[in-house]
This record gives C-alpha cells, sequence and structure tokens, in this order.
C-alpha cells in the first residue's frame, strides 16, 4: 500500500522551493541590515516551556500541541511557535550581558489545528525578536522593518492592524470589567468563551462564533482602559509608524492567541487567503523572561508564516525564475560552456544549463517554459568569435556578446 504524507505535514517541491528561497533571503538580507544575527533553536523543548510561557488556557496548549514522553520518561513537545525557545535560550546562555539582542530565526513550528488553505499541522516561521529594548521606536522600527520586507518580495496589499493589551498594572482592572460584562451576556457566548470567562475572558473579543461576535459588540474596549504609561506608549508607537509612512489601523479586539503578550500587539493580513489571512503576528512581550526565570527585559518581535507568503506571491506570478537559460550548441560549446557558467555565476547571475538534445527550437521553448528572461546559446559561430547570442525571450530581439560582456548585458538587461 502507498505510504503518503502525515493530514497536514506537506512536501515543498521544486517550483515552491525557489519561492521559500526567495522570501527566506530576502528576509535574512533585510532583518541583517537592521542588525538582527541568527539563532537556531531546537524543534523540541520541555512541554513546561510552553505551559508557562504560551498560557495554560490558549488553544495552542489545551489543544494544539505534539507532547510526546521520550524513551527516558520526559515530556517533550514539538515548538508551536518560537519565541519561548529563543527566550529560553536567551536566558540559558545569559545573552542579556549584552544590552539588546536582536534575533532572528527560520524553520517548522507544529500545531494540531484543522488543516486548511493556509492552516497546516506543520508550518515554517521566519521570527524576529528584539531583547532587552523597552522603547516604542523599537516596536515601530520591526514593523517597519516587516513592512520593507513585504514590499521588496511584492506582497501588495498588507494591512496591518494594531492594538495595545496594557500591561500588569492595567490589564488586570481590564479584565475584570470585561468579565462583569461578559457575566451579563452569558447566555449568548459559545461554551468555550463561557468556559474561560474567569481565566481568559479576553479570547471572547476574538471569538468567531456569530453569538459571541453579537454578544460582545458593547464591551469595555481595551484602548480605552491603558493606564497612563502604557497609553504614552501606543501613542508613540502610532506617531513613529506615521513618520515612517506606515498606516495602520487600530483594532482594540484584536487579542492574540497567546498569553505572553503586553502593550503593542499586532497583526498584518492580506486580502485573497481566505479565512487564514494574517501573515505575520506578534508584539512586545515584556514580562516573559522574568516570568521563565531570567531578569527583566522587555522584548518585542514577530513571526511570519511563510506558506501563507508564498501562496500571495505565486498568485502574483513574482518569484525567482532563472534569469537565463544556456543553450550549448555541440560537444565543443559544452566543454567551453562549464567554464564560461562558472565565470557568470561567480558574478551572480541565476543562470542554468539546459541540458537536452532536440532542435534549438524546442530546447528555446523550453526556457521560455522555465520562466528565464533570456536563453543564452553557444554555437560554432559564437565559438569561432568568442560570443554568445543573447535572445531576450520578451522582445525577441537578438544580439551577439562577447563572453567576459555578457554578465552584465543579462543582469543590466
Ligand atoms: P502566531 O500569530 O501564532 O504568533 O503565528 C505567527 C504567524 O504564523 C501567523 O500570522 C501565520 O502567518 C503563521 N501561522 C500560525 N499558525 C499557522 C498554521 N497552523 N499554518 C500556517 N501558518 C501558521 C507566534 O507564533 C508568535 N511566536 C509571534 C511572535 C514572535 N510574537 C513575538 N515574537
Amino acid at each position: 500500500m502507498e505510504i503518503t504524507a502525515v493530514r497536514g505535514f506537506n512536501d515543498v517541491l521544486p517550483g515552491d522551493t525557489e519561492v521559500w528561497r526567495h522570501i527566506e533571503d530576502n528576509a535574512f538580507r533585510v532583518f541583517s541590515s537592521y542588525g538582527f544575527s541568527e539563532i537556531k533553536v531546537p524543534i523540541a523543548e520541555k512541554t513546561e516551556l510552553f505551559l508557562r510561557s504560551i498560557g495554560a488556557t490558549t488553544d495552542i496548549v489545551e489543544k494544539e500541541m505534539y507532547t510526546f514522553t521520550d524513551r527516558h520518561g520526559d515530556s517533550l513537545t514539538l515548538r508551536p511557535e518560537g519565541t519561548a525557545p529563543v527566550v529560553r535560550a536567551y536566558i540559558e546562555h545569559k545573552l542579556y550581558t549584552n544590552p539588546v539582542s536582536k534575533l532572528y530565526y527560520s524553520g517548522p513550528m507544529f500545531r494540531y489545528e484543522r488543516p486548511q488553505k493556509g492552516r497546516y499541522r506543520q508550518f515554517y516561521q521566519i521570527g524576529a525578536e528584539i531583547l532587552g529594548d523597552p522603547s516604542p521606536r523599537a516596536d515601530a522600527e520591526a514593523l517597519q522593518m516587516l513592512m520593507r520586507l513585504f514590499e521588496e518580495i511584492n506582497v501588495r496589499g498588507a494591512e496591518l492592524n494594531i492594538n495595545s493589551l496594557g500591561d500588569a498594572h492595567c490589564r488586570p482592572a481590564y479584565k475584570e470589567r470585561l468579565k462583569n460584562y461578559l457575566s451579563g451576556v452569558k447566555d449568548r457566548l459559545c461554551d468555550n468563551c463561557l468556559r474561560r470567562i474567569d481565566a481568559n475572558p479576553l479570547r471572547a473579543l476574538d471569538c468567531k462564533s456569530p453569538g459571541c461576535i453579537e454578544a460582545t459588540h458593547d464591551a469595555p474596549s481595551i484602548v480605552e482602559s491603558l493606564c497612563a504609561p502604557c497609553a504614552v506608549h501606543f501613542d508613540k508607537v502610532r506617531e513613529h509608524l506615521g513618520l515612517s509612512g506606515i498606516e495602520a489601523t487600530v483594532n482594540p479586539r484584536m487579542v492574540r492567541g497567546l498569553d505572553y503578550y503586553t502593550r503593542t500587539t499586532f497583526e498584518i493580513t492580506s486580502a485573497g487567503l481566505g479565512s487564514q489571512n494574517a501573515i505575520a503576528a506578534g508584539g512586545r512581550y515584556d514580562g516573559l523572561v522574568e516570568e521563565l526565570g531570567g531578569p527583566a527585559t522587555p522584548c518585542f518581535g514577530f513571526a511570519i508564516g511563510i506558506e501563507r507568503v508564498a501562496l500571495i506571491i505565486k498568485e502574483g506570478g513574482v518569484y525567482r525564475k532563472p534569469l537565463a537559460v544556456f543553450i550549448a550548441l555541440g560537444a565543443e560549446a559544452e566543454k567551453k560552456g562549464i567554464e564560461l557558467l562558472k565565470a557568470w555565476r561567480d558574478r551572480g547571475i541565476r543562470i542554468v544549463e539546459d541540458f537536452s538534445d532536440g532542435s534549438l527550437k524546442s530546447r528555446m521553448k523550453r526556457a521560455d517554459r522555465a520562466g528565464a528572461r533570456y536563453a543564452v546559446i553557444l554555437g560554432e559561430d559564437e565559438l569561432k568569435s568568442g560570443t554568445v547570442t543573447v535572445k531576450d525571450m520578451k522582445s525577441a530581439g537578438q544580439e551577439k556578446v562577447a563572453w567576459d560582456l555578457a554578465p552584465d548585458r543579462i543582469a543590466i538587461g
């Protein structure tokens, strides 16, 4: 019997892997230019780490974790997200001896959710965390970096929604007010929200059930319940976003599915993805490092869902195709081709060789299907004159170019 992949766990095949590489390469480049360094953390952690960071009454911890007992009898969990492992590593390796750490990571995460378009049980995130910076400018700069990345990789129509969830001073009072309000509309809430009224009343604001949406319509707003320092922080974030020309919509009903957030939270959505339309999300988590046993350290971070961004880029048709396909005609040209291709690739030209036989016409068709902008042909004539024929697949124009000038001709167009 045929063995297939586990439901919700996907293969990423050629054609898609180029898009993924395009996203990751650009993210790493942009994040590096903002002073971030890469960190690699394990795929499995002690289960307790996620219980203590994500929160015992969240969907992730209540029903989505891949938890198992290893041969030693320890309870391990496949990471459902990257922030808690990064914070664990930050404390364990005393990275807090640096005033500020800016870290990024990329890799698979695991949540037992119902699979659908854009939602999988193994999915990939690229995340970034700033540890040790309390300033609202850090929040705004991270958001600006993210929007810049989306612009550079042609993710159009990304919309930024922001909120503030307050902190240990103002959130408890808000929670009480919300609890009182929810108690008054109890009979209209779904079972899940009803059960969580005491432990996690904020989740009701985010519940998708029509009864809860209606019942919470007039619920008190968190943004109007912030203490003065949280309100100032939130104003400053918005001010800095404005100065960077970034539009943000304040959505006081946006609460996150993880409990560690304080103050600024955000989600970036993109139309065209259906219900799973968040392509990146995150926020500030000023209490988490201390909660997990480290020194008090204000932090801000986010994670991007690679599958969702890849879907958008593919639908937009903009991704990394080969710039040129090289076609050698005859054994001598093939030999010379090895040397030329090496020199051109050393100069960063994205060129692939067509190894097929057949007529020049059929090989040109293959180059076109690969999505290449140019076909570069080396035949007998060209060998003699030290040139290649560069054919523009869009305009169909062609010209002979000397070997050492060919990379510039292709790169500049
Ligand atoms: P999150 O909102 O749970 O946040 O996930 C971030 C992004 O990962 C989502 O916006 C979405 O694009 C993607 N994602 C989440 N679940 C799935 C899924 N089942 N299938 C496909 N994509 C998914 C976090 O994980 C936080 N750690 C973000 C953060 C970093 N906050 C502070 N630092």
